[in-house]
């Protein structure tokens, strides 16, 4: 456990706008920042970040967070992962409190010794005329070599004694950078042009290493380490992520030198997967990055192949409302030599015109029903509903989809007997109704703005509607631990219980108002009715009930309640008998 007061101290030091701004590109707006949200699909930016009050939130989708938050929603990390990211960053040290887990020291150095390898790799070539000739005779250049990282592993056995302090440190051997067989020790990667494969933070987790023209294996690629599951990562996210944001879109490729080369042309929003097939894992990543997943392989039978498995792979993750596409090049091209070729444009025009899922599901498949017989009809229907019982996360494609194969079998009908009797049209969601903000949450508000108003509050008496309680209950908390009173450290102590609604929601409207904002009037206002409300609630209480039965103070503060307030609720209380 990191101790909480280092949490507050690392996120008054940090600048949520600098953090988001490195993955969202974010614009001023009056006294906030603006930007279309990341967590959700969206032409005009309802994603607000605030200066002042320090956390985002998004009013189209409610997504809402600190620069801890947003790292570990957004970049993927874990907790720990995004405390120490910011902690770097602000030059503070994470307070080691005995709890590390080992794993964790283990897990920091394999990424010391591939930092080492690459800075060592990315150093030799430089001096490898022979490397050097390779890429350019490719056709890439310095600016974009260096912009990934490229290097170059010496045609040497033993090339990284060089380039750590202790060649025998098994760590080598567990990153995948040493090979030990039969008591010899060497070095995996060798006379290879090097692409460091970078996590979203940077951090070097593996290498793919090609051959300098002819060879076999063509590329050699990190084993399967601590670090590295080639299943999960995917080339070029770190290198790209702001071109994928700006895009709205990511292209996922087959190659290492496919993602380069487009990155060169303009195109910066390609990832490549790592010399497998397109896993679920992939795909539930990308999706979480961007709305628009178009999916480009190589006009051959094994591209083909590959897209099949992609779509195969996409269906349980893929939620309604996001898009997958799928872009064949012309026979002979990868995404390389086409944007050689071709040019940015139309390469962009391809992806553009690449063909949703659906289509290409139905096409194949039609292809293997032959549907122009009663028998192919429902050969096809066969075909294509297991297929459709996977979309998961997208029923109303799945229902939408339904109907396409109803309508192309001419066999009606499927869909009612697939669905329990009552379930008609999805309703569509209830628009929330714009509730007047409670007045125990603009006294919440007032105070989160101007926290120095706590010491003039008076008490607030307990009882009341649910949103008054709470508050009463929160400015208690606040007079106990004054250190609370900012709307991230309070939104965090009630994480997960029932008072966070009424913070977030104060945290949210406090967007509305400048840090000048005079907000006295609305604390008067907001407090005079919160009183007043009492009153009648107490009114309310005391209908019907006989005077006797009411005790003495409540009787003395309804009386006062009236006289002060004039309540037009006399009558409600019955008279004794
Ligand atoms: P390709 O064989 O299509 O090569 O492999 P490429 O990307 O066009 O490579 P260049 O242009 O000849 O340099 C596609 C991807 O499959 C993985 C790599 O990730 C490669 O980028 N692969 C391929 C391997 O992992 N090992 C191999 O031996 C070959
Ligand atoms: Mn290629």
């Amino acid at each position: 456990m990191i101790p909480q007061d280092f949490i507050h101290q690392l996120l008054d030091r940090v600048d949520i706008v600098e953090v988001v701004d490195r993955y969202v590109p974010l614009k001023k707006k009056g006294a906030n920042y603006m930007a279309c949200c990341p967590f959700h699909g969206e032409k005009t930016p309802s994603f607000t970040v605030s200066p002042t009050k320090q956390f985002y939130h998004c009013f189209g989708c409610g997504a809402h967070g600190t620069a801890i938050s947003f790292l570990m929603e957004h970049a993927g990390m874990g907790f720990v992962e995004a405390v120490k990211e910011l902690a770097d960053r602000t030059g503070m040290t994470v307070p080691d409190d005995g709890q590390r887990k080992p794993e964790d020291g283990r897990r920091d150095r394999l990424l010391a010794v591939m930092e080492q390898a690459a800075q060592h790799y990315k150093g030799l070539l430089k001096d490898s005329a022979k490397a050097v000739d390779y890429l350019k005779g490719r056709g890439l250049d310095g600016r974009t070599a260096a912009a990934f990282g490229l290097g170059y592993a010496a045609d040497e056995w033993q090339g990284l004694v060089a380039a750590v302090a202790d060649y025998q440190d098994g760590a080598l051997e567990e990153a995948g950078l040493v090979i030990v067989n039969e008591g010899k020790r060497y070095d995996r990667f060798r006379d290879r042009v090097m692409f460091p494969i970078r996590n979203e933070r940077g951090r070097v987790i593996a290498f793919g290493g090609r051959v300098i023209g002819q060879g076999e294996p063509k590329y050699l690629n990190s084993p399967e380490t601590p670090l590295f599951h080639k299943g999960r990562e995917l080339y070029g996210l770190y290198e790209n992520r702001r071109g994928i944001q700006q895009a709205g879109r990511a292209v996922v490729v087959e190659g290492y030198m496919d993602v380069v080369m487009l990155a060169q042309h303009g195109v910066d929003n390609a990832l490549a997967t790592l010399g497998t097939a397109v896993t679920p894992d992939h795909v539930a990543k990308l999706f979480k990055l961007v709305d628009d997943v178009v999916f480009a392989f190589d006009g051959d039978n094994a591209g083909r192949k590959a897209a099949w498995r992609a779509l195969e792979n996409s269906l349980p993750q893929l939620p309604d409302g996001k898009r997958a596409t799928f872009l064949f090049l012309p026979q002979g091209e990868d995404p390389d030599s086409y944007v050689r070729q071709a040019g940015r444009e139309a390469f962009e025009k391809l992806c553009d015109e690449a063909r949703p899922l659906s289509d290409f599901l139905f096409d194949e498949l039609s292809v293997r029903a032959e549907p122009d017989s009663p028998e192919g009809k429902v050969r096809l229907v066969k075909l294509v509903e297991p297929y459709l019982a996977q979309l998961a996360k997208a029923p109303l494609l799945a229902r939408s989809l339904r109907q396409r194969l109803a309508a192309l079998s001419g066999l009606g009908g499927m869909e009612t007997r697939r669905r329990p009797p009552g379930h008609g049209a999805p309703r569509p969601p209830a628009r929330p109704r714009a509730a007047l903000p409670s007045p125990a949450r603009v006294v919440l508000q007032a105070i989160l703005h101007k926290p120095e108003r706590l010491a003039n509050l008076p008490e607030l008496a307990s009882g009341g509607d649910e949103d008054t309680t709470q508050l009463a209950a929160v400015l208690a908390v606040l007079r106990e631990h004054p250190e609370l009173a900012d709307v991230n450290r309070l939104e965090s102590f009630y994480q997960g219980r029932p008072e966070e609604t009424m913070v977030r929601a104060a945290a949210v409207a406090l967007l509305q108002w400048s840090e000048d904002y005079d907000s006295e009037a609305d604390l008067r206002g907001a407090w005079a009715t919160l009183i007043e409300q009492s009153a009648r609630r107490q009114a309310h209480a005391f209908a019907g009930r006989k005077l006797s039965d009411i005790s003495a103070e409540d009787r003395a503060n309804y009386m006062a309640a009236l006289k002060e307030k004039k309540l037009d609720r006399l009558s409600a209380v019955k008279p004794d008998r």
